[in-house]
């Protein structure tokens, strides 16, 4: 009744649609935060230093889903009995995979960190798990890929993030939703068939691996568990004392907003993770401001997909990463190895296409934030903005002519350059009046002087260096 209550006003299907999934989070359910949960917000904030400086990671979504190469989720949109979907593990072996290679493309892309698919929902496992047989070890590739992987990673400098899926399409304890599957339709028969199953066997068995996925390949710095939904939050998965182990296993870890705690509680999670979507402004909780991470695709599906043709322009992808900055966030950007094991020539293409950017660029992105309400957006830029070395970097979408008119930055302004060859842009105020102009521009704004030919970056950055 209070549910209904507080949509109030809406239309009844949508008061209706937003009741049942806020259900498991009404008033009287939300979790206090334990002892060993509490962090001050300095705290918090040094714990993510890294991550909030550093902006640009690669997720890899990889796994048995490779091989029919039609999306992640195959085996649930083709209903593939666990019968079928057997001939993708017994031809499981990717003999190009190289993830030193797959480490120099992601160095070069200018990503900093990378998150891996441990366990994706089919329930298939890319390290040596005690606790499974359904694992790489036992396909015919036949030897453990998250070492390898981590110590590529490393190597290259990257910080290292797991994902593990909460879901599990193999474990025969995981309780069949709808999601599951070629689960019984047939809701009756489902409740039968979940008899046998067994969440709190289920729930152990997350303990068990995560503990290995912490335990056995060094300093974990971000992990991923993916995710909760109507019928299956925070209880089900018992993910209170599943983050208390991560905590204790790995105290620094930067953890994601999809073990299904509520909310209201405001704890249980790090950073918010809106997914192939682009938020219109920084991410708010309670009407503050969070950490947050977009997670994108090149072309719609995760998982290697041979026959999708919606692949993002190379230009696309770095407005995507400067529009994310803009708004304070971090880009979490995807690969789908396929199932050899290297990265297909559409994603190599872009990662290079953005590594070019990077290189004369990134200045623009890492330690970069929102830019101060104090400085006015120029039409057709983006703006990101350096707090520590107190630079502002704009972003131009469509190269203008000849001039740039910012308004109200008048004594802002120490020294402008291109940032791609640091040449000079000239300023000056009020140099719109006279000859065949029709406006002059204000007493407090600043008119750049800009090159007519437009810089060979695809998106050109301006850097100002302020007072
Ligand atoms: C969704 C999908 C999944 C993908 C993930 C990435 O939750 O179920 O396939 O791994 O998003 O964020």
């Amino acid at each position: 009744m209070h549910l209904t209550k507080r949509f109030k006003g809406l239309p009844a299907c949508l008061a209706i649609l937003l009741c049942i999934a806020f259900q498991p989070i009404a008033s009287g359910q939300v979790p206090a935060t334990p002892a060993w949960a509490k962090e001050t917000a300095a705290a918090k904030e040094k714990r993510m230093q890294w991550w909030t400086n550093d902006r640009f990671g690669m997720f890899i979504h990889w796994g048995l889903y490779a091989l029919p190469a039609r999306h992640e989720w195959v085996q649930n949109r083709e209903r593939i009995t666990p019968q079928d979907y057997k001939k993708y593990f017994d031809n499981f072996n990717p003999d190009l995979y190289d993830p030193k290679q797959w480490a120099k493309e992601a160095k070069a892309a200018g990503m900093k960190y990378v998150v891996l698919t441990s366990k994706h929902h089919e329930g298939f496992c890319l390290w040596d798990s005690k606790y499974t047989d359904y694992k790489v070890t036992n396909t015919p590739y036949g030897k453990d890929l998250l070492k390898d992987f981590v110590d590529a990673f490393r190597a290259e400098g990257l910080k290292i993030g797991f994902y593990y899926s909460l879901i599990d399409w193999h474990h025969p304890d995981f309780e069949m939703d709808g999601s599951h599957p070629p689960t019984p339709v047939d809701k009756a028969e489902r409740a039968k068939a979940n008899e046998t199953r067994d969440m709190k066997k289920y729930q152990e068995y997350m303990k068990n691996q995560v503990t290995e996925l912490l335990t056995k390949f060094g300093k974990i710095d971000q992990l991923f568990f993916d995710f909760s939904y109507n019928g299956k939050q925070y209880k089900e998965w018992d993910s209170e004392n599943l983050l208390k182990l991560v905590r204790k296993l790995q105290p620094d870890v930067i953890v994601n907003d999809r073990l299904g705690f509520p909310v209201e509680a405001g704890w249980g999670w790090d950073y918010k993770t809106p997914e192939q979507f682009m938020p219109k402004e920084w991410v708010k909780v309670g009407g503050q401001k969070v950490p947050w991470e977009t997670c994108q695709t090149f072309s719609g599906s995760w998982g290697y997909y041979r026959d999708e043709y919606s692949w993002k322009s190379p230009e696309q992808l770095i407005v995507m990463l400067i529009e994310t900055v803009s708004k304070g966030g971090n880009l979490l950007l995807n690969v789908g190895p396929t199932a050899r094991g290297n990265f297909d020539e559409r994603a190599s293409d872009r990662l290079a296409a953005m590594g070019k950017w990077m290189h004369f660029n990134s200045r623009a992105i890492y330690g970069c934030t929102e830019a101060p309400d104090t400085y006015q957006r120029p039409a057709n830029t983006m703006l990101t903005f350096n707090p520590t070395t107190k630079r502002l970097y704009i972003h131009v979408m469509q190269w203008p002519f000849k001039t740039l008119l910012l308004e109200g930055y008048k004594d802002l302004i120490k020294y402008a350059q291109i940032l791609e060859d640091a040449s000079e842009v000239k300023f000056s105020t009020n140099t719109r009046s006279g000859g065949h102009t029709t406006e002059t521009s204000g007493a407090n704004d600043v008119m750049l002087h800009l090159p007519v030919r437009k810089p060979n970056s695809a998106i050109p950055v301006i850097e100002l260096i302020l007072n």
